[in-house]
């Protein structure tokens, strides 16, 4: 599905707490209004995925924190009616090049060892398992930390 994609806004905020709701729960990092407003004022990347000019509401979004040297993927979430279309790899390739644009060659992300869809997707995308990080999340569950480093064929 052929999305619009471009940097969230203000306006925005809504729509991005009710994604948020609906892809995590308490168990998870979830974002609140105050932490979705920092992002949105800092330098950090925070990208939508709208249906269209008409229908702009936001219906995934991605968020990536961007450090002096490396990358890193903070958040993802596609609305549950919205999955499996290709909106992700699409949001995720527009970050990708955002990176490399900002010279940003390094890009890593933590995944709940039991999300085999995001792990699905991030290989799919060229990421590779870098380590386990024991004991990451609230409930104790491991983080599989994964990486991506810049390699021209990856990018269309
Ligand atoms: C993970 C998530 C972001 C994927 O979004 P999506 O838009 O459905 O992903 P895409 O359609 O771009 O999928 C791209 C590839 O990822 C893999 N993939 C995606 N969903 C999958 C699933 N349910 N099962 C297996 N592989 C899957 C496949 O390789 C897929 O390619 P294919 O459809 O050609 O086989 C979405 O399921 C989601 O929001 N989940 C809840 C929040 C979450 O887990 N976020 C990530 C952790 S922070």
């Amino acid at each position: 599905m052929a999305v619009l994609i471009e940097s969230a806004g203000m306006q925005d905020l809504d729509a991005l707490l009710e994604l948020e709701s609906e892809a995590f729960n308490a168990a998870d990092w979830m974002l609140s209004r105050r932490a979705f407003r920092y992002h949105l004022q800092s330098n950090n990347l925070l990208l939508v995925a709208r249906q269209s000019r008409n229908n702009p509401r936001p219906v995934a979004y991605i968020l990536v924190l961007k450090r002096k040297k490396t990358a890193r993927i903070y958040s993802l979430a596609v609305s549950p009616a919205f999955r499996r279309q290709g909106i992700a790899s699409q949001l995720f390739k527009e970050a990708l090049n955002d990176c490399i644009a900002s010279q940003l060659y390094k890009v890593r992300l933590e995944v709940r060892a039991s999300n085999h869809t995001a792990i699905s997707l991030y290989k799919a995308l060229g990421f590779q398992e870098h380590d386990v990080c024991p004991d990451y999340y609230q409930d104790h569950e491991d983080a599989c930390r994964m990486e991506w480093r810049y390699d021209s064929s990856l990018i269309h």
